[in-house]
């Protein structure tokens, strides 16, 4: 997977790029997700041809036509992921492989076409290379950079697109919360069913959670907690998050993936750290009002939630219809969660040695 030697891409330079002066005044306080970058890249795909003419290009406005199949059926898959500046000054991603398999895999379930692997990745490495000085390179900044599939046919019939468009557009960008712990409202609404779409990366996952969120920020929280559709109990994940509890003998525990949840590559990271540092980490169904009771009794000590945007950040109460519980001070980072973001944010900006392969160099 290492990176691309002959770019398949034709790479058409922003003739008018933003002023290296408002590009600085961007990276000073880049916020999260306002602001993009010069290019863009783009592939087609047209049944019968296959994928075509990827290109990266000034980043612009595109044309649809109103009878798209995305606008009516919501036929749209995307990811998140993000490119580091690093200690040796150079700039990577973080498992780049791994989104590339699970957008193949959202696509799959949303019956469009699946763009191969390499050119997922190739795609995301030449719009990194061409904005490389849209980097930020202070400690809690990264390029965001957010790969996306829209069916583009134009037909009111119901059934999988015949012709789709792929794109990656990026935005530089700071902590997606602040430095204290969230608060996170426990939702009655679902996000997904068993059988359901909760497992893809496809919009429609998110456009049926924004009442729930736009609910939890009425009750002054940050997130939402999603329990299962089945028996209302079980705790899932967050809107935009997975989630881990530690426990007062050091374990962690996590939700097990079971098809309603995403299959987070930060999740599936801090498993694999947290085992080899040798925490105990069970991946096990957890009950809410277990949660509740053991928030009561002390037992749980710490929360937090992981994704590539929210990294690892503490969670410091919950609120629902249950009532409330914080955990810990309800305020600051817990020892346990502290200790595997600073291990995980290691790895991913060159500070550490990477014994698993997951730093894919870009420059
Ligand atoms: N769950 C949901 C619903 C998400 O949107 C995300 C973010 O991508 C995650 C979990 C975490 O996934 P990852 O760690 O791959 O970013
Ligand atoms: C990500 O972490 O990349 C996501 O897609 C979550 C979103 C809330 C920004």
């Amino acid at each position: 997977m290492d990176s691309v030697s002959t770019p398949r891409f034709t790479l058409s330079p922003n003739p008018s790029p933003v002023s290296p002066e408002r590009r600085a005044e961007v990276l000073a306080n880049p916020g999260f997700g306002k602001i993009f970058t010069d290019h863009m890249a783009l592939i087609r795909y047209t049944e019968g041809q296959g994928w075509h003419d990827p290109v990266i290009r000034a980043y612009a406005p595109i044309t649809l036509d109103p009878a798209a199949a995305v606008l009516h059926y919501a036929q749209e898959i995307f990811e998140g992921m993000k490119a580091y500046r690093t200690a040796q000054g150079g700039i990577s991603l973080f498992r780049p492989d791994a989104n590339a398999r699970r957008f193949r895999k959202s696509a799959e379930r949303m019956a469009m076409a699946q763009l191969p692997e390499d050119l997922f990745v190739e795609a995301v490495c030449q719009l990194v290379k061409m904005d490389r000085d849209w980097v930020p390179a202070r400690p809690d900044e990264s390029l965001y950079i957010r790969p996306f599939m829209i069916a583009s046919e134009a037909f009111l019939g119901v059934k999988p697109a015949s012709e789709y468009l792929f794109m990656v557009i990026a935005s530089p960008v700071g902590a997606y919360f602040g430095e204290q712990a969230v608060s996170v409202w426990v939702s009655e609404y679902c996000r997904a069913a068993p059988g359901g779409t909760g497992e893809a990366k496809c919009g429609g996952n998110y456009a049926a959670s924004l009442m729930a969120q736009k609910e939890a920020k009425g009750h002054g929280c940050a997130q939402v907690l999603f329990l299962d559709a089945v028996e209302r109990r079980w705790i899932e994940e967050m809107g935009g998050m997975n989630v881990f509890f530690v426990l007062d003998d050091g374990s962690l525990v996590t939700p097990p993936l079971t098809g309603t949840i995403l299959r987070g590559i930060t999740r599936d990271s801090i498993l694999r750290i947290a085992r080899d540092g040798g925490l105990t980490v069970r991946e096990e169904p957890y009950a809410i009002d277990q949660m509740y009771a053991d928030a009561a009794s002390g037992r749980l000590r710490e929360v937090f939630a992981c994704g590539t945007a929210a990294v690892i950040s503490p969670i410091g109460r919950f609120r629902g219809k249950q009532g409330e519980v914080v955990i810990g001070d309800g305020i600051s980072i817990g020892p346990v969660t502290e200790k595997l973001r600073t291990n995980l944010i290691a790895i991913q900006r060159g500070n550490a040695p990477d014994p698993y392969g997951w730093v894919h160099k870009v420059i």
